[in-house]
Formats: C-alpha cells, structure tokens, sequence
C-alpha cells in the first residue's frame, strides 16, 4: 500500500503539489490523470525518491520514502516521461549499463537484459543503435530499463507520448500483464481515452490539487446525465423535437441533435417512447459519458486547455 500524507512541493515560487493525500492499493492499476503543468511528474519523482518533499510523507508498506532510504526506493520503478537512453549505444548495451546502476549481477545480467528485450519486442533489434529506432521503440525500451530490477511497484510517466498506435497498443499490453503478474501501476497521463482504458480508479489532479478520487464507473455516474444520446436529423425526427426535450436538454448539431438527458434517464423508457413514436434504432446512438465531460463539470475548464 502506497500512502501519500498531504504533500507539498515547492520550486521557488510554483507550488507544484498542494497539500495532497492518496492512498493506492497493492496490485492496483491506478491512473493519476490531469493536464500539463498539474503536478503529476512531480509526484511520480517523490514516489521514486528523487525528490524529497517540503512537507508531508510517502509510506510504502509502512515505510517512509525518501531519498536516503535506498532499500525501499529498489521496490520503485520510474518509467520517465523524458526518455532517459543512449542514443549512440544499442539497446543491450543500455540496458546492461542500467542493470548496472541497480547492481544487477554480472551472471544474471545477460539473462535478465534477453528477457525484457523480449518483453518489449526488440530482441532481435538488440544490437542496433538506439538512434536508428522510432519513437514507439524508444519507449518501449525505456520502459524495459525501467523494470530490469523487477520493481513491485511501477511508475509510468505518460510512457506514450510521441508513440505510434502499435506501440502504444504493445505498451497497454504489457501495463496489463504485469498488473496480472500482482506489480503495482501508476500510469500517469493527460489522455482520458488512456485512463478509461487501463485503469480502474483514478485521481484528478489540477494546479497541484487533487481534484476528485474514485472508481472511475462511479465517477462517471456522478455526473448529472448519465450520458449522451446521439439522434441523427431526419424527416421524421426533425417532427419530434419537442418529444426529446421531454428527456432532457437537446442542442441543435448540424447533423443530428445532441440531448442531454436531465435526470438519470432509464434508456428502457426512452427507447419505448421512441418506438411508439416510430423512431427507429438507426437514427440514435448512445455516447457514454465520458471523463473529459467529468473534469469539466468539476473544474468548468476543458482538459487540453
Ligand atoms: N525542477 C523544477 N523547477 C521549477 N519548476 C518546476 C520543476 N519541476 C516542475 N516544475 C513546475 O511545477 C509544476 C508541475 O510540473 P510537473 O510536475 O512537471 O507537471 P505535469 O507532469 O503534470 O505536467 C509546473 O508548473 C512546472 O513548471
Ligand atoms: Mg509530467
């Protein structure tokens, strides 16, 4: 069990975390989401013991995180958000010279080097040079350095920034499989559909505050509509307007109306009023609520802004 204490991190003049507190599970996949700027890496590098903080503590199974403590700091993996590699070494080289700093043994080094190069897929691109590689790969090797020391608990630092989808596909994939395994994830990011994706619970976080924490279901299902209905225009449904605003609030798209149920809605009633009125199911789609819709209903700002 992670336990963040109410942390504060000053730089100069920027409060980069504010008073925050958090409390992730062991074998948890939990996704730490929130825009440029908010604070994320940050804390990735307090947890890492990187950092040290002004105020407040990080216990890990009980045990205080700080940059001394290295013992406790050999359970942590940081995949970071900048690429930390040499470009002019190939991929095995890099990885044994960071088996090296977490002193890894020479004997065991070569078989643990093969093993996440094959986790990563790049084995057989093992002896090119790092520079020769495409974004995705860089990444995927940085998070193979991240884990040679099989950490329990991982860090993932937006790990896929500048990723094509195969890679960021790959990536999910083996974020998955080591959840599974039982290691512990922070997946950090400023991609919803991400969050939506991978993670079960989540923290917002804005302006170094922890914005809301929760099951992301049932965050979700805080909002006041539970979701967005989708009725394209046609000659029929251009008659029945007054009909869905029975449900709710529409807003007039080009191509189709946009409604916005009011209260919880039961999509059984709707789609019984619908086929009285002869609606068919072709002309509706249901948009599920969606995060980006969450973050602006609690901070009235958009995420990208
Ligand atoms: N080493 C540093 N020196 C000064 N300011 C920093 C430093 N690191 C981060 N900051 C500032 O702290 C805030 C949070 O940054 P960061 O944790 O990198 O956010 P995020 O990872 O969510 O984009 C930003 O305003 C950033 O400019
Ligand atoms: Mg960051």
């Amino acid at each position: 069990m992670i336990s963040i204490k109410n942390i504060t991190k000053k730089f100069t003049n920027i409060t980069a975390l504010d008073n925050i507190s958090l409390e992730i599970n062991e074998k948890e996949l939990f996704g730490l989401l929130g825009p440029n700027g908010a604070g994320k890496s940050t804390l990735m590098n307090l947890l890492v013991g990187y950092i040290n903080a002004d105020e407040g503590e990080i216990l890990i199974d009980g045990e205080k995180i700080s940059i001394e403590n290295l013992d406790i700091r050999r359970k942590i993996g940081l995949v970071p958000q900048t690429l930390a590699l040499y470009d002019d070494l190939s991929a095995q080289d890099n990885l044994e010279i960071f088996g090296s700093f977490f002193n890894i043994k020479k004997n065991t080094l070569k078989n643990v080097v093969a093993d996440k190069l094959n986790m990563v897929q790049l084995y057989d691109r093992k002896k090119d040079k790092v520079k020769t590689f495409s974004g995705g790969m860089k990444r995927r090797l940085n998070l193979a350095a991240s884990l040679l020391h099989d950490p329990q608990i991982i860090l993932c630092d937006e790990p896929t920034v500048g990723v094509d989808p195969q890679s960021r596909n790959a990536i999910f994939e083996y974020l998955i499989k080591l959840n599974e395994q039982g290691k512990t994830i922070i997946y950090t990011t400023h991609y919803m559909e991400e969050a939506e994706r991978l993670c079960s619970r989540i923290a917002i976080i804005d302006f170094g505050k922890i914005i809301t924490t929760g099951v992301l279901e049932t965050l979700l299902g805080e909002l006041h509509y539970s979701q967005t209905i989708l009725i394209n225009k046609n000659h029929l449904t251009e008659k029945k307007t007054g009909l869905f605003q029975t449900f709710g609030e529409i807003i007039n798209e080009q191509d189709k109306y946009e409604l916005k149920p009011t209260n919880k809605l039961k999509l059984s009633d709707f789609f019984a009023s619908m086929e009285e009125n002869g609606i068919n199911y072709e002309s509706i789609e249901i948009k599920k609520p969606s995060l980006e819709a969450l973050f602006l209903h609690l901070t009235g700002r958009r995420l990208r802004d």
